[in-house]
C-alpha cells in the first residue's frame, strides 16, 4: 500500500509556503524570540521551507542545499530556553490555524513539531 503523505494531504510545497510565512511573521514580532533571530528573516523562511518540505514526506530538497540536517546541532549556537520553545511552538499553532491547514493533519504536524521542538533546548531559564 502507498500512504500518502502529511505534505501531499495537505496541498504540498505551497501550503508549506503560506505556513512559513504565517510563522515568521509571528516569530519577527515575539519578544522572546527577537533576540536570537536575524532581522531580515528572508533567508530563514527559505530554509525552512525546504526543511519542512521534508520533514513532512515531501522531496528532500533540504538535504540537498544542505546536507544531513542535524536540527540539534544546527541550534546549538542560540540558547534555546524552555520560554522559547514555548514561543516558538505558540507561532507554530497561530500559524497553522492562519493557513488553515486541516484536522487532523493540524495536529499531526503540531505534535511532531512539538517532539522536535523539546529537542532543541539546550539552555536553563
Ligand atoms: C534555524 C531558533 C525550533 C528548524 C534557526 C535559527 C534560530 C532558530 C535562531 C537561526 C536562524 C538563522 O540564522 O537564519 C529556534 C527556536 C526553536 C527552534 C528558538 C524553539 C524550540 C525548531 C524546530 C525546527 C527548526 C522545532 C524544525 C522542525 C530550523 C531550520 C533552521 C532553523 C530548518 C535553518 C537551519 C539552517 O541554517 O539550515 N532556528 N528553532 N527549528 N531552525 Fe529553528
Amino acid at each position: 500500500i502507498k500512504h500518502r503523505s502529511i505534505y501531499e494531504a495537505i496541498g504540498g510545497f505551497d501550503t508549506i509556503g503560506t505556513l512559513v510565512q504565517a510563522f515568521y511573521k509571528r516569530v519577527g514580532k515575539h519578544p522572546d524570540l527577537i533576540p536570537i533571530f536575524p532581522d531580515d528573516l528572508t533567508e530563514t523562511a527559505r530554509k525552512q521551507h525546504l526543511f519542512l518540505t521534508q520533514f513532512f514526506g515531501g522531496p528532500r530538497l533540504y538535504e540537498e542545499e544542505r546536507g544531513h540536517p542535524m536540527m540539534r546541532r544546527r541550534h546549538l549556537p542560540f540558547p534555546i530556553t524552555p520560554t522559547r520553545r514555548d514561543a516558538w511552538l505558540s507561532c507554530m499553532k497561530e500559524a497553522l490555524e492562519e493557513a488553515e491547514i486541516k484536522e487532523p493533519y493540524r495536529e499531526v504536524i503540531f505534535e511532531k513539531l512539538t517532539l522536535t521542538a523539546n529537542h532543541m533546548m539546550n539552555t536553563p531559564e
